[in-house]
């Protein structure tokens, strides 16, 4: 078997069911049984998912597609996106296929802290309580990681304790913030399990009583950055000012930059879906993120290098994982793993980040030349006439 090292495929498109199977088998050295999942249709039975959640009745299948021609800090990737909507995928591809004409994406993410948030009630000397907490500290860390000894001994756990109050309506509340290192971890059940466990020990020393303990799902600690060269000879001089222009407007139009970063979402939560991560989890976080400052902002940034190169940037939480949740246990979320070949959250994050930005360039760049339905009207016709052929049958 021929192994592909590079993601730039051409015409993957125009390939068979068959053939897309074997070329990315070959890319990423996947097992024939994950082949196999792949070419089944519902690769999860009932009792699998009456074991996932509540009151289950059937499956909803997604399409699960592959993007081409990512190169994210030196790597190829082929991508595995989940997802109902036409163009996404191709519009991926093409960005990423615009962008390794100068190197491709370099992203970075930093560690993996996320924050627990125990918030207190009821206190009435919040200065003495927050006292307290600092002199126990050591002794709430170590409680805390008794919880999960296994990630205390990849070099995660629970790093840190800060404590703030915030006036509320309601009074003032002190919110003890729990700092966990999760590693390759969504992290969710780690910090509400730990979360849970110190919270009667800190009502003891505080004299108050914990009323939330839970994960917060603004990570502003884990912070994935990508960034992305799109030469102004491959798009063209005009086509840099416009989509300059553009990413202007949804700096300025609330309206527009909710548009606009729904697009990025568009490829970050594919994958997601695709490798078994909670989207809902990584979209709070994304739009929290992008009203931190006070105003809703667009989570891509675009400039004109000294060349007239347009360079784009994306910057923002992501919180994912690659171990725990139904990464490894779903068939299917654990074979768009494989695929993707990622060492770890981190990279995947990364991964995300860049699919984001690829999927906001190539809607600005869609939008200020030929529109954004000629690519939907295309697969929409396509559809028609599946439809019209299932109808005939
Ligand atoms: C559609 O799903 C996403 C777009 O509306 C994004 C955008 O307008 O930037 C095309």
């Amino acid at each position: 078997m021929r192994k592909h090292n590079s993601s730039h495929i051409s015409k993957f498109y125009t390939k068979t069911h068959k053939e897309r199977l074997r070329i990315v088998q070959a890319f990423s050295q996947l097992d024939e049984s994950d082949v196999q999942f792949l070419k089944t249709p519902s690769s999860i039975d009932f009792h699998t998912a009456n074991r996932m959640i509540e009151n289950v009745i059937g499956i909803m299948p997604l399409p699960l597609g592959i993007a081409t021609n990512f190169l994210i800090n030196n790597k190829n990737y082929l991508i595995p996106m989940a997802i109902e909507e036409p163009s996404v995928i191709a519009a991926a591809s093409n960005a990423a296929k615009i962008a390794r004409q100068s190197g491709g994406f370099v992203a970075t993410s930093s560690n993996p802290i996320i924050t627990g948030q125990i918030v207190l009630t009821n206190i009435k000397d919040i200065l003495s309580a927050q006292e307290n907490i600092e002199t126990e500290k050591k002794q709430l860390l170590h409680l805390a990681n008794q919880q999960d000894p296994i990630i205390v001994e990849l070099g995660g756990g629970a790093k840190d304790i800060r404590t703030e109050t915030v006036h509320t309506q309601r009074g003032t509340m002190l919110c003890v913030n729990l700092l966990v290192n999760v590693q390759d971890a969504m992290g969710a059940n780690i910090i509400n399990t730990m979360a849970e466990k110190i919270a009667p020990t800190l009502e003891k020393i505080t004299g108050g009583t914990a009323l939330l303990k839970i994960i917060s799902n603004l990570p502003i600690s884990k912070i994935t950055t990508a960034q992305a060269i799109f030469k102004k000879d491959i798009i063209g001089k005009k086509t840099v000012e416009d989509i300059l222009d553009a990413y202007a407007f949804a700096q300025s139009d609330i309206f527009r930059c909710t548009t606009h970063n729904k697009g990025i979402m568009n490829g970050i939560d594919a994958i997601a879906i695709a490798t078994g991560n909670d989207f809902r989890a990584i979209e709070a976080g994304a739009h929290a993120f992008a009203a931190l400052e006070g105003n809703y902002k667009p989570l891509t940034h675009y400039y004109k290098n000294e060349q007239g190169n347009l360079v784009g940037t994306i910057k923002l939480p992501i919180t994912v994982g690659t171990v725990g949740g139904i990464t490894q246990s779903h068939v299917i979320a654990k074979t768009a793993i494989k695929i993707l070949q990622v060492n770890g959250a981190s990279e995947l994050s990364q991964v995300m980040a860049s699919v984001g930005l690829a999927q906001n360039f190539a809607a600005l760049y869609a939008m200020v030349t030929t529109g954004i339905q000629k690519g939907h009207m295309k697969l929409h016709k396509r559809k028609l006439i599946l439809r019209q052929a299932q109808d005939e049958k």
